[in-house]
């Protein structure tokens, strides 16, 4: 089947962002309209459009949308930046929105760089993470990482996608990914239509397949990364990287660099998002941290564009500070 183009995720035009409905997939493949920033910021809430970096230049897309609506902008990026609190995608897109000229054609041209850009970092970073894979591999993955995440390729999903490509990846298992199903709803979706052998597995499966030997690799991507490479992922992602090293398993890390906040100093600095209990069960009290950190101790090597970075990530990471942004305006940190 023909892969997701960039723009049939998430676009920009005249009068909308239009965004590919994450909510009615995998049974079907609607899109959204959104004609203002509220209903930008509300599609970024309620997780019609998800994943860091899709989130990023949905943001992108909604500011550059209130510019050409001649709405205030200061109102256009708070209302933004009040979706959703952990991937730091979204504020790193809000600055490079706001640095430079606000006339509107300049920001719609700048929002469809910065997708433009995140493509091209999926496609790197993916040729990067597919180097670690040995022949075989069955992986194991965890929430969505791919097309739909992030606009291009993806971060892990993309990095399996280049590992089949490459004749290296036998199988995935994918986590369903618990309480809303992004990796049984949306990872699933994706890899059958690539037609890469996957098998969907309770999250609660995974100690006992690492245990019988059916896991030789487990890659996921990130929300935020600090700077010592303790990182925020999808609800989930600590327990499978604790679980990875009691057995022994490499556990990769895959993230744009507009992921890495170096300006935080360590995980126990990132907001976790809190969202509705009603998630878990709509019939007694709940608890829905949306994400969770892992500890840099736990990761094997994170995978930006720029290559793959090793501990300590304190050292490894700050190079991404220093190097030449894709174009300017697009630098992390
Ligand atoms: O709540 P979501 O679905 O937006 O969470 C997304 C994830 O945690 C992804 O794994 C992530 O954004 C990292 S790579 C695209």
């Amino acid at each position: 089947m023909k892969d997701l183009q960039p723009a049939e995720i998430v676009r920009l035009e005249a009068e909308a962002v239009v965004v590919l409905d994450q909510r009615r997939l995998p049974d079907e493949v609607a899109y959204l309209v959104c004609r203002s920033v509220l209903e930008v910021a509300e599609a970024i809430r309620t997780l019609a459009v998800r994943g860091a970096p899709a989130i990023g230049i949905a943001a992108g897309y909604g500011y550059a949308l209130a510019a050409a609506r001649g709405d205030d902008l200061d109102e256009a990026a708070a209302a933004l930046l009040a979706s959703r609190p952990t991937a730091v995608n979204l504020p790193w897109a809000i600055a490079a929105m706001r640095r430079g000229s606000q006339d509107p054609a300049s920001l719609a041209e700048r929002a469809r760089a910065l997708h433009e850009d995140e493509v091209e970092r999926c496609r790197r970073m993916a040729a990067h993470a597919a180097g670690l894979l040995a022949p075989g591999t069955r992986a194991l993955t965890h929430c969505n990482t791919g097309a739909l995440a992030t606009g291009g390729v993806g971060t892990a999903l993309g990095a399996i996608r280049e590992g089949f490509a490459r004749g290296l990846v036998e199988h995935v298992l994918v986590d369903e990914t618990r309480p809303l199903l992004q990796g049984a709803r949306l990872t699933a979706w994706e890899l059958e239509r690539a037609g890469i052998p996957a098998s969907v597995v309770a999250d609660a499966a995974a100690g006992s397949l690492m245990a019988r030997g059916d896991v030789d690799a487990v890659l996921t991507g990130a929300d935020r990364i600090a700077a010592n490479g303790d990182a925020a992922n999808k609800i989930g992602t600590y327990p499978l990287a604790v679980l990875a090293a009691h057995h022994g398993i490499p556990f990769y890390l895959v993230a744009p660099s507009s992921s890495v906040d170096l300006a935080t100093a360590s995980g126990a600095d990132i907001p976790i998002e809190e969202r509705d209990p009603a998630e878990v069960t709509d019939r007694f009290p709940a608890r829905n941290p949306a994400f969770d950190v892992t500890p840099a101790t736990l990761v094997t090597a994170i995978v930006t564009e720029d290559g793959v970075h090793r501990p300590p990530y304190r050292e490894s990471l700050a190079v991404l500070a220093k190097r030449e942004p894709l174009r300017e305006g697009t630098r992390s940190g």
